[in-house]
């Protein structure tokens, strides 16, 4: 229905910019619906994902992309049962299939919006791992778009420094420690460096204004 929506405003007679925010307005306003936890992370991971860009010397333009694919990379979670979302214990197979279905979700959807295309592509590789054992497709390196790379550390380190029903917040130190320890097997090790340097640069939590900021009675989410 909501891909019918986008189908039929986009054949209307608004103006490119006019339709994109409608358009962003529509899924964030839905993300905030469903789930009040993920919209927060969502504009966590773009405010990351746009410094890491920046860092490492991005264009504006791609900053932008970027900043746009993490305030929507889990949009596609609106089509996962929250059960499985915010089930705290170990998830069975069939729950962790529907889980994993939320980038292709996600992409789905974006690629509808007129103009997100090269958006959609970001989004649907940002639980790819560096070493081939993400998903939904299992590429690896660079064959994964940087933009996705970036992507992928901001959004995991949203999650360790915020914390989830099934997982304890960690400090900003023991995370930075975390994705130096996974670089080159789940993270990009340069997207690692750029944001670790970054970090470390600004003094940690003084450039970091969202994180610990979630309600835990709040945090119900799984996954990033
Ligand atoms: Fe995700």
């Amino acid at each position: 229905m909501l891909k019918n929506l986008f189908s039929e405003l986009a054949g209307m007679q608004y103006s490119r910019g006019l339709l994109e925010q409608a358009f962003l307005l529509t899924l964030t306003a839905l993300m905030d619906l469903c789930d009040s936890h993920t919209a927060r992370h969502s504009k966590n991971v773009a405010d990351y994902s746009e410094i890491i860009a920046r860092e490492m010397g991005l264009s504006i333009d791609d900053q932008k992309a970027i900043y746009l694919a993490g305030l929507l990379h889990d949009v596609g979670k609106i089509g996962v049962p929250r059960s499985s979302l915010s089930k705290p214990g170990k998830l069975t197979d069939e729950e962790l299939r529907e889980v994993h279905k939320h980038p292709v979700l996600s992409h789905e959807l974006i690629a509808e919006i007129p103009g997100f295309k090269g958006i959609a592509e970001i989004v649907l590789y940002h639980h790819e791992r560096y070493d081939g054992h993400g998903y939904p497709h299992g590429i690896k390196g660079d064959e994964i778009p940087l933009a996705s790379r970036i992507l992928c550390v901001a959004d995991s380190f949203d999650a360790m420094v915020s914390g989830r029903v099934y997982r304890h917040a960690i400090t900003i130190q023991e995370a930075i420690v975390e994705l130096e320890q996974c670089a080159g097997t789940q993270f990009d090790p340069e997207v690692v460096l750029a944001f670790c340097s970054y970090l470390r640069k600004k003094g940690l939590s003084a450039c970091l204004p969202h994180a610990g900021a979630y309600d835990h009675e709040k945090t119900n989410s799984r996954g990033g």
